[in-house]
């Protein structure tokens, strides 16, 4: 069941990108808030794996883009959610989830520092932009669980690194992001 879903997923998503590059598009757009370029799909799918997403895990990708990753985190884990502020990257995404009937998943539509991170284990990120810019201050105020960096660019400097690993060509980085309780 798993490995057809998988199978599907990538499926959608290469006739997806097949039919941009007939259009004359790159599977690459300017997205007013950032840069959308899509995850490799095996690369994603053995990173979640390898990072620990459990069946009890609750997910989120922080910037979805065309929710490939929501979609193939849904099948390792209990929810999965993606935001995304592209509008025609989120239309995909409810589109693929729809079609390929899955349950699990939740895309948003906005900017994504409108979204609390609270209740998540797991939060991906495949970063276009230095974290520097608020993204790690929010994960620092919200996050209780595991980040999971995509890509060798862009890196939180105040968590500890607990993995790295190469998907493929790409560096994946896990980080223990713990808010300090109030006593
Ligand atoms: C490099 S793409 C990654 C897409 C997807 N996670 C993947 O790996 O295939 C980064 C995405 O983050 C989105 N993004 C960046 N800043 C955002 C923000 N403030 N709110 C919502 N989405 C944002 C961009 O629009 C883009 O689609």
């Amino acid at each position: 069941m798993g490995s057809e879903r998988l199978s599907s997923i990538k499926s959608e998503y290469d006739g997806f990108y097949r039919d941009l590059l007939g259009q004359g598009r790159l599977p690459l757009k300017d997205t007013k808030v950032g840069f959308w370029g899509a995850a490799i799909t095996d690369e994603a799918f053995a990173a979640l794996r390898k990072a620990g997403l459990t069946k009890s895990s609750r997910f989120l990708d922080l910037g979805s883009g065309d929710g490939k990753v929501t979609l193939l985190a849904a099948l390792l884990c209990k929810e999965a959610h993606g935001v995304e502020y592209d509008p025609e990257l989120f239309n995909k995404s409810v589109e693929v989830a729809q079609k390929l009937g899955v349950g699990n998943v939740k895309f948003f539509n906005y900017d994504f520092f409108d979204h609390s991170l609270e209740g998540y284990d797991v939060v991906f990120i495949h970063p276009d932009k230095p974290m520097s810019r608020g993204v790690e201050q929010k994960l620092k105020d919200e996050l209780n669980g595991k980040l999971v960096v995509y890509g060798h660019h862009f890196h939180p400097t105040s968590f500890k690194r607990k993995m790295k690993f190469n998907s493929g060509e790409t560096l994946v980085s896990v980080y223990a992001v713990k808010q300090m309780k109030a006593r």
